[in-house]
């Protein structure tokens, strides 16, 4: 019998447009590791953060990198990110994390810091069984993995994530994070040439992932 190829799902997109809420759902659904990029950058914005590493210090911002371990473990069908065997602390969802990461995140030397380890996630998926993975961030489709089996783009009016965002109870400048995830010159948040755009403003969650299900689930047959 013929081995079920291993997938790589792409999930781009702005603050709060639905990426996570849709790549977990598809994770359980086509037993696949979920990883949150974003959760990465926050983990390191507060590790910098915590260490007094300004974003405008960039000798001291290198070494600081240079210094850090990364690992992984698994929380159920997602990749947590551990810096020197240290989980992520629930802070990096809280309002200091969210004023400074996209600071921390245009800066090169910090991207590819992880770049590899971001790679990387596909020899963890393989070694745990999983038959693919879906990565969600801001980069994925347009670097991390330009040749994934689906690179999906999600839209979705600012008005209406900030409305999502203030359900969760979260205070985030989302819109300022977009401004300056776009516009950065490192691996700006973009909708890459080839990738499937879909503008969630006015379909619900489930129909998202509807659209992008009936697009995978004949590639995993
Ligand atoms: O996805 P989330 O909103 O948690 O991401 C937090 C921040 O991390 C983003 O605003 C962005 O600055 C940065 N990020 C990035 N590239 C990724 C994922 C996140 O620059 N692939």
């Amino acid at each position: 019998m013929a081995i079920p190829p291993f997938i790589i799902i792409a999930i781009d997109g702005g603050a709060a447009s639905g990426k996570s809420s849709s790549s977990k759902i598809l994770a359980d659904r086509f037993n696949l590791l979920h990883v949150d990029t974003g959760s990465f950058y926050r983990h390191i914005t507060y590790e910098l953060l915590r260490r007094g590493v300004s974003h405008t210090d960039l000798p001291n911002l290198k070494a600081a990198l240079a210094d850090l371990k990364f690992t992984t473990r698994l929380n159920g069908r997602s990749a947590q990110m551990l810096i020197g065997g240290e989980p992520a602390s629930s802070e990096i969802r809280g309002q200091n994390v969210n004023d400074h990461v996209s600071h921390y995140a245009a800066i090169p030397e910090v991207r590819h810091t992880l770049l590899g380890y971001q790679r990387g996630q596909v020899d963890v998926a393989k070694q745990h069984g999983f038959r693919g993975l879906v990565m969600e961030g801001r980069d994925i489709g347009s670097v991390i993995f330009p040749a994934a089996d689906f690179r999906f783009f999600l839209h979705a009016d600012p008005a209406e994530r900030a409305k999502r965002r203030a359900k969760e109870g979260g205070q985030d400048s989302i819109a300022e994070r977009d401004r300056l995830d776009s516009s950065r010159k490192a691996s700006p948040l973009t909708c890459p040439a080839g990738a499937i755009d879909i503008d969630s403003t006015f379909i619900s969650l489930d129909q998202v992932v509807e659209k992008m299900a009936a697009l995978i689930a004949p590639k995993l047959k």
